[in-house]
């Protein structure tokens, strides 16, 4: 009897469903579509103005007129909502930041835009105040440098209230100040825009994995080396998210998210097994960067490399994924 004919085999094969294309797409758990991006873009001053951010490659700030055109095709492309951020002009920075609430802000002048231009597109807008402060912190400082909870919180209330007002139909807490997300649905209520939904960044942590973005609205050189520890989390904390994303969710956020994404995708995953809630995870400007590099030296893949990025987010229980790789991963998906 030959050494062959004996031999036991496993009754598992995992390598039988891998064996075809067809069998591969029957069991996959989890898909990338469209529906799944949300796309960060930053707006600018003026009329046809196109600027590169040197740190991010391949993204631009963009006038309102330029960036309506470009919402349009995000919108034709699947993509259901869009993410604002200002570049605002240091004439406009002041301690108080008290250009975040004007009504005739930039964000709220390209919230109407958008809002007129593509109505069914969704507009969620960034509240906080860094690119506001002539300091570039996300709140208004003490005699001693520290961010003042409250009193950032009163301002806050004002610059939720007045995207709102402008039509935007989420508004986005990302400044980790404690508390604002109970204050922002009490003022919604009371001005009876009961269907603004709030994303509240939950999980936000104190990253340097956002220098790029804070090279593209131009608050780096304002912050300097100062850093965001006393009110972005700690990246060596874990329990500490599931705390923040209840809290937000007791004072009424609708979404959560967290922040940044690859690097804290067992944050996504912990909330989501916890909380079960619409939960969201943002792939940041570092991220970003860090794989334009690759691409650019030919190191990786660029196309395959988007997709898997992006697709690993879902696996991990992300209803959602902020990036700038939205509108350029929604096109392949399309092919
Ligand atoms: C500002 C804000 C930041 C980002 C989004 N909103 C920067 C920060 O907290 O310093 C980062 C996004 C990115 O890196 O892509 N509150």
């Amino acid at each position: 009897m030959s050494f062959m004919t004996t031999r036991q085999f496993p009754a598992t094969r995992m390598r039988r469903m891998r064996r075809n294309d067809f069998s591969r797409r029957l069991m996959r758990e989890h898909t990338l579509t469209a529906a799944d991006l949300i796309w960060p873009v930053f707006v600018l001053e003026g009329e046809e103005q196109r600027e590169a951010v040197p740190s991010m490659p391949g993204v631009e700030r963009l006038s309102i007129d330029l960036l309506i055109d470009e919402a349009r095709e995000a919108f034709d492309l699947g993509i259901p909502a869009l993410a604002l951020f200002p570049v605002v002009g240091q004439a406009q920075k002041s301690k108080l930041a008290e250009e975040a609430y004007s009504a005739s802000g930039l964000v709220q002048r390209s919230v109407r835009a958008l809002k007129e231009a593509i109505p069914e597109l969704g507009i969620i807008t960034d509240v906080a105040l860094d690119p506001y402060t002539s300091h570039g912190q996300d709140g208004i400082l003490d005699e001693h440098g520290y961010v003042q909870n409250d009193r950032t919180v009163e301002t806050l209330l004002k610059q939720a209230l007045s995207h709102a007002e402008a039509g935007a139909d989420v508004v986005a807490p990302s400044d980790m100040m404690d508390g604002r997300i109970g204050e922002i649905r009490r003022v919604l209520e009371q001005e009876h825009l009961v269907n603004t939904r709030i994303m509240a960044y939950s999980a936000k942590y104190a990253s340097r994995y956002y220098g790029p973005f804070r090279d593209a609205v131009g608050s780096a050189a304002n912050l300097g080396r100062a850093d965001k520890s006393t009110y972005q989390m700690d990246p060596g904390n874990g329990e500490e998210a599931l705390h923040e994303v209840a809290l937000d969710l007791a004072e009424g956020a609708d979404m959560v998210m967290i922040k940044p994404g690859m690097p804290y995708l067992d944050v996504v995953r912990r909330v989501k097994d916890e909380l079960k809630v619409p939960t969201f995870a943002y792939q940041v400007s570092g991220e970003y960067a860090m794989h334009m590099a690759a691409f650019e030296n030919g190191w990786l893949e660029a196309d395959s490399v988007i997709l898997e990025s992006l697709l690993c987010f879902k696996r991990a229980g992300a209803d959602g994924i902020l990036t700038y790789f939205a509108k350029r991963a929604a096109r392949l998906l399309a092919q």
